[in-house]
């Protein structure tokens, strides 16, 4: 019997390519990521893609005529590059790796709100660049995060993994916005105060850190009006998708101290990133690390193969998402 091809848009980690190679003709990019001819191109010449973020499978893609590709397995949690509509309109399956990625993704969240509370990155650049005139009793103080309130927007598996973090590791206190209140088992553990609006969250947090999916209705949710709402003091952390803030407009409110820093692993229109955030002491910038460790990138393969796996032994998928 001949075995279903998949083509694998970016490079694998090995150990999860090979899981999946054991039962699929498989192929892998290892080029540049695939525009949208190819992507078209890809509809045609295989039964299953086993697509990322870089891949944007938009209704475009998904109205090529009879595509052979039936199932889409995504390597990573987020899908708002992906038509789900379309896809369903397309009868194309497509499942997620949601999980795997929670505990990495938090332990980033809490890098950032760490780098930028200590201004780690600006004492890194000072000593790479010999800008550093030695130990001083005034010299890049930062703020503590002890007992200050991490506000989060979005409380599910990462949000709380963080929440979690700053809890137990830094003794932060922890505030949640939320489209609906979570039940008291999951609140306890942090003592978390729900807040009904994400205006209320801004005025109370030190910290702000950003979880919640990138749909229309979050699209710029941070924008100047609700940076304006911070304390002058407070951080912002993006660890969710560029899409929630409008980078220019956190550019700006950096630039004039509106906020003390932000911290970001992830952009508008990723790889660019906002000229006006590059000169920017208070800016931490990181290269969508979230996932970014090898057990995790791992665990996303083989989450990928699993659900392939469902998919083509006629089983429903762990993870769909249409
Ligand atoms: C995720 O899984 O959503 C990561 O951000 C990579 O896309």
């Amino acid at each position: 019997m001949t075995r279903p091809k998949i083509l694998i848009t970016r490079p694998w980690p090995k150990p999860a390519e090979d899981d999946l190679r054991q039962r699929y003709d498989v192929t892998v990019n290892d080029g540049a990521p695939l525009d949208k001819a190819a992507l078209i191109a890809a509809m045609h010449d295989y039964d299953a893609l086993a697509s990322t973020v870089t891949d944007k499978l938009d209704a475009e893609v998904f109205a090529t005529p009879n595509p052979r590709v039936k199932m889409i397995g995504n390597f990573g949690v987020g899908f708002e590059h992906i038509d789900v509509k379309a896809a369903k309109a397309a009868g194309i399956r497509v499942s997620n790796t949601p999980d795997v990625l929670t505990d990495a993704t938090a332990d980033i969240a809490l890098l950032l709100m760490l780098m930028t509370s200590r201004r780690a990155g600006e004492g890194e650049r000072q000593v790479r660049e010999g800008r550093w005139g030695g130990w001083g009793t005034t010299h890049l103080m930062g703020q503590s995060l002890q007992g200050k309130t991490l506000g989060l927007i979005g409380f599910g598996r990462i949000g709380q993994a963080t929440a979690h973090r700053a809890h137990v590791a830094l003794g932060m206190k922890i505030a949640y916005h939320n489209r609906r209140r979570l039940d008291a088992e999951i609140e306890g553990p942090f003592g978390a105060t729900y807040i009904e609006t994400v205006e209320d969250l801004l005025r109370t947090a030190d910290v702000v850190s950003l979880h919640c999916p990138a749909t229309a209705e979050t699209r710029h949710l941070i924008n100047a009006e609700r940076l304006r709402l911070m304390k002058p003091s407070a951080i912002l952390i993006n660890t969710a998708r560029g899409s929630v803030v409008n980078e220019g407009e956190l550019a700006q409110a950096l630039k004039a101290n509106v906020i003390a820093a932000a911290g970001l692993d992830v952009y508008e229109a990723e790889p660019k990133v906002h000229p006006d955030l590059l000169g920017l002491e208070n800016a931490v910038l990181l290269p969508h690390l979230g996932s970014a460790t090898v057990e995790t990138r791992v665990k996303m393969g083989l989450r990928v193969c699993a659900n392939i796996d469902r998919f083509f032994a006629g089983e429903p998928l762990i993870d769909p998402i249409a």
